[in-house]
């Protein structure tokens, strides 16, 4: 690996300050973990309205044996400290109204949560209501995609938004394909956050539509096409709810335009994706356990993306870990960006598995 910069705050000899805020949710824990072992990051806030005053060993026992699990303590939003950077992990619509005091006490703001991320006051409005309570822009970032943002307010994007946006955008970016594209994206549990109503025997043993039009995600991947590939597709977008905790799969079906070939179409994943550690393509997938699954992401920051080109049409596979790579390790993957160092510092490459 190669060394790392200290960023500005550890130049100054001390560590980036971090607040959490709803540390106790799925993304939330998920940063927790991932930044009690970045070896630039200090938490220095955990906010919790529902466990205010206990640690975070107590109340999320798969952090309880690491040695600081049980000093750091959850507090109320409103205590809220000077940081330099915080992470917005609330449920959506909690965010904007407190942004005034987040934005006094925080150096930056990093969103989780979907408030942001849609440009078009309609859509806005439309999907994330509350997000006209903060007029201020945030620029929404997909790392492999922009440049390091120079804004203080970003919104990263949605699991499922950002795993379509990896299969499709290098199709779009090298204009191979006619502009109406059928996505399926499939999820795991944790996507609906702790606070889901869904009753675990509802899910088990099942797999369902969750929703065939209409979803939030879908206009957040035609705007992030448009913004790195020039083209906004006529997408029709349905979802589904696996029975798994983690875990998204998303399938792609296009047409390629007349004249293009399986090689442009190869030639044009493996050049989009040459440079990108966390995006990873599956060059000539042949067998089942070739392309990408959930089984090679889960517990890694890695998307993996596969194409198959047969006759006119284009399948594009793509998965990654919606509490990894579509939450908190694309967070702390921007965070690194952001203070200049090497992308992956604090971030696991490798799945977990069986
Ligand atoms: N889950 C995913 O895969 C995923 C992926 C990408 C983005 N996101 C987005 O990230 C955000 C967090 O998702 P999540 O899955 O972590 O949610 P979650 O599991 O439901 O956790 C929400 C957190 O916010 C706190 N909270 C709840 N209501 C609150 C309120 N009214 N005021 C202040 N704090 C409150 C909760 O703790 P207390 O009630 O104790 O305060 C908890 O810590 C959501 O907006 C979601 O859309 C989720």
């Amino acid at each position: 690996m190669a060394e790392q910069t200290a960023p500005a705050g550890a130049r100054q000899g001390r560590p980036v300050t971090v607040a959490v805020l709803g540390a106790t949710g799925y993304t939330g824990a998920e940063l927790i973990r991932l930044l009690l072992d970045h070896p630039y990051a200090e938490l220095a806030f955990l906010s919790s309205e529902r466990s205010a005053g206990r640690t975070v060993g107590a109340v999320l026992p798969w952090l309880r044996n690491h040695p600081a699990a049980a000093k750091l303590t959850f507090r109320p939003l409103d205590e809220l400290p000077e940081v330099d950077v915080a992470f917005g992990c609330l449920p959506g619509g909690q965010l904007p109204p407190r942004m005034g005091l987040v934005a006094k006490r925080a150096g930056r703001v990093l969103n989780l949560a979907g408030d942001f991320r849609l440009r078009d006051p309609e859509q806005a409005a439309a999907h994330y209501p509350a997000s006209a309570d903060w007029p201020e822009p945030f620029a929404y970032h997909v790392p492999e995609f922009a440049d390091v943002p120079r804004d203080r307010f970003v919104n990263l994007p949605g699991c499922m938004a950002v795993t379509t946006v990896y299969a499709l955008r290098p199709l779009f970016a090298a204009g191979l394909v006619e502009d109406d594209v059928v996505v399926d994206a499939k999820t795991g549990s944790s996507g609906s956050g702790r606070g889901s109503t869904e009753h675990p025997a509802d899910r088990a043993g099942n797999f369902r539509v969750h929703k065939l039009f209409g979803h939030r995600h879908a206009p957040e991947v035609v705007q992030a096409l448009t913004d790195y590939a020039g083209a906004a597709p006529e997408l029709h977008f349905s979802t589904y709810s696996l029975d798994t905790p983690r875990g998204i799969l998303v399938t792609a079906y296009s047409r390629l335009r007349p004249g293009v070939t399986a090689l442009e179409v190869r030639r044009a994943y493996a050049a989009s994706y040459a440079r990108t550690p966390f995006v990873r393509l599956r060059p000539s997938p042949r067998s089942p356990q070739d392309f990408p699954m959930l089984k090679s992401v889960i517990g890694s920051n890695v998307a993996e993306v596969a194409v198959s080109v047969r006759g006119g049409r284009c399948v594009t596979v793509a998965a990654l870990d919606n509490l990894l790579k579509g939450a908190a390790g694309q967070a702390v993957q921007t965070f690194n960006r952001l203070h200049g160092l090497p992308e992956a510092t604090g971030l696991p490459f490798t799945a977990v598995a069986p």
